[in-house]
């Protein structure tokens, strides 16, 4: 399958048209931002590992019954996927409080949760992805009450797949955030990417971070905590 013209660059993203009109090529870039783009810098080899660990983590989740758009693995950056419309919500799951969940209610980072929490923002740059609600969702047709219950089912079975499977590599997932999309015949199917620029990822030992917070926070270490949350992946992801 070859590249055709490109449709979309996103922060981190390009997004090519294939031959077949129901086939994307979605190409990861090592850009960084943080702060809706008011943050900006690059992660050596990022867009390697997010490639190659969102493409590894969908082939677990299908395998459990969560539909993705993963098709191929076409290189390093590029995969092939199927073509959707992208539901704009970032679908957010929490299992320990962190980042906006922290400052928001008041509660210390890492206190754990005592059950696993959904939050909802609008996509929408200009406003900042506003966190939104079921009724506005529906009030805005963002979604339909069926694609928002098979979502919200998705999404909590995501974070017990990814949860014990990030156990199994000695890392906590403290949090993350899905986007869905529709195939033509209106199928939702989890799209975008599955990184550490969309998970919290904490060392179960150590509490090391080993995600994108080393950069948004100016942590240092940025790159090596990329390396090290994929060799972690790279070891465990045949058991899984
Ligand atoms: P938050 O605590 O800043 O709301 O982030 C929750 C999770 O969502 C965290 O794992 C990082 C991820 N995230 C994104 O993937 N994209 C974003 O634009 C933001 C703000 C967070
Ligand atoms: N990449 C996102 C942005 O620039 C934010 C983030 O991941 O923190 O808005």
């Amino acid at each position: 399958m070859t590249k055709g013209a490109q449709l979309y660059e996103g922060k981190a993203k390009k997004v090519f048209e294939t031959d077949d009109p129901e086939l994307l090529i979605v190409s990861y870039k090592d850009d960084a931002t943080a702060f809706n783009g008011l943050k900006k810098g690059t992660i050596v080899g990022k867009g390697v590992i997010n490639n190659q660990m969102s493409n590894a983590l969908m082939k677990v989740l299908e395998k459990k019954g969560v539909p993705t758009h993963f098709v191929e693995e076409l290189s390093e950056r590029d995969t092939l996927v199927k073509r959707v419309k992208i539901v704009p919500l970032e679908v957010i799951i929490r299992n320990i409080a962190a980042g906006s969940f922290s400052k928001r209610y008041g509660v210390e980072e890492g206190t754990p949760l005592a059950r696993p929490t959904i939050e909802f923002s609008y996509k929408n740059d200009e406003l900042g992805d506003p966190l939104i609600n079921d009724y506005h969702i529906l009030a805005l047709r963002l979604a339909t009450d069926e694609e928002l219950e098979t979502i919200k089912t998705y999404a909590f079975r995501v974070n017990e797949e990814l949860k014990k499977f990030w156990k199994s590599c000695g890392v906590t997932l403290v949090d993350f955030k899905l986007e869905f999309g529709k195939v033509s015949d209106g199928t939702i199917v989890l799209a975008d990417e599955i990184s550490p620029d969309t998970c919290r990822l904490w060392d179960s030992a150590t509490g090391e971070k080993l995600d994108k917070d080393r950069f948004r926070r100016d942590l240092g270490g940025v790159e090596d905590a990329y390396h090290e949350i994929m060799k972690r992946l790279e070891e465990h992801i045949a058991e899984a």
